[in-house]
């Protein structure tokens, strides 16, 4: 049976990069598969969170979930921390996982930066906790964006040990769902840098929580060059901030890039981004009036939480009694 097994961490506003590159992906495959979708609280601390932000942030990412259209009806939406068997099963992963593999994490390198000793210990077992997320439901496949290859094969690695190392055909191999580079959204200050929710400028980045004028606003700000729009794909080289664009209205389009582009050829990017503008209001403007419902109850959220919380124990419950068992742990 397919399982599918994904989390988004709960650090900071939602952006269109997200949505493009993550969580519709999640509402697609919500026909297809059986879903867990996890909201990583265990993983955020792994830098500083302050308390009350943490719980405001995965708040604001479940209702971000939900208005996008991820049924907590059909698939498991829940917070990461209310489950045990992730923190169990990371443990056990701690004692499988080699030292030698976590050191060629980029991740990590990337994150500690130059204060390497001064990073948590947490932070550097990171991978093994994102294993156990996957493997404590026995998921088949997982989508994730590009930056996150690396670490899912670590977990293949790891099930794999496992398996070996206690002779038992145990945990599946998870593989990746890749939702290719064309949902990589760049900043719309500079198109070479990813957009991000650490920029330190909101024009960099569309939040969901954007209203239209907003949205409006940092459209007609984007940066961009003075040529006109080029009839093919290949006018766009060395035009990041143009590829940037056009690769945001194909993705909202469901279109592709030489599809806008024939209908764009020769176009001035004030006309371009007026359609621009018309178009991501028209998609996130209704996500974001949802969202803001959602976050004026923060009740229904708590309990939606709650719910998919209960229902994650009860698939990775009898997982880990035999993951205990295999592993002899008594349980008298
Ligand atoms: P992050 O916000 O970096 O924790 O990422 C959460 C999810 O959104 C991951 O699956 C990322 O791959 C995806 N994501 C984040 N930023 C972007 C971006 N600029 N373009 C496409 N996907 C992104
Ligand atoms: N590390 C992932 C990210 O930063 C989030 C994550 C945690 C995840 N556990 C996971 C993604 C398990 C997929 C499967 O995007």
């Amino acid at each position: 049976m397919n399982r599918i097994f994904s989390g988004v961490q709960p650090t900071g506003n939602l952006h269109l990069g997200n949505y493009l590159g993550a969580i519709r992906n999640w509402v697609r495959l919500q026909s297809e598969y059986e879903c867990v979708f996890c909201i990583v609280d265990m993983h955020a601390i792994t830098v500083w969170q302050d308390p009350q932000g943490l719980r405001d942030h995965t708040r604001e990412v479940t209702a971000g979930m939900l208005a996008a259209g991820v049924d907590p009806a059909r698939n498991v939406v829940f917070n990461q921390s209310q489950v045990p068997a992730h923190a169990e099963l990371a443990w056990i992963f701690n004692c499988v996982a080699r030292l030698g593999w976590l050191n060629r994490m980029t991740q990590f390198k990337e994150k500690a930066g130059k204060h390497r000793e001064n990073a948590s210990v947490g932070l550097y077992a990171y991978p093994n906790l994102m294993a156990a997320d996957i493997l404590a439901y026995r998921a088949t496949h997982v989508p994730v964006g590009e930056d996150q290859k690396q670490h899912l094969e670590l977990a293949r690695d790891i099930a794999q040990k496992f398996n070996g190392d206690y002779g038992r055909d145990f945990f599946p191999l998870p593989e990746p769902l890749i939702f290719g580079a064309a949902t990589r959204v760049m900043s719309l200050r500079d198109g070479t840098k990813k957009m991000s929710k650490s920029d330190e400028s909101d024009y960099s980045r569309i939040n969901m929580t954007d209203d239209a004028d907003t949205i409006a606003l940092k459209i007609r700000k984007a940066k961009t060059d003075l040529e006109p729009l080029p009839a093919e794909e290949s006018g766009l080289e060395g035009r990041p901030e143009a590829a940037n664009l056009v690769g945001i209205f194909a993705a909202l389009a469901d279109r592709t890039r030489q599809e806008v582009l024939t209908d764009f050829a020769g176009a001035q990017f004030s006309e371009f981004k007026k359609a621009l503008t018309e178009l991501a209001v028209a998609t996130l403007g209704p996500m974001n009036a949802e969202m803001k419902r959602l976050l004026a109850d923060p009740g229904h959220v708590d309990s939606v939480l709650r719910d998919g919380g209960r229902r994650a124990r009860e698939l990775s419950e009898p997982i880990m009694r035999e993951v205990f068992d295999i592993v002899g742990f008594l349980r008298p």
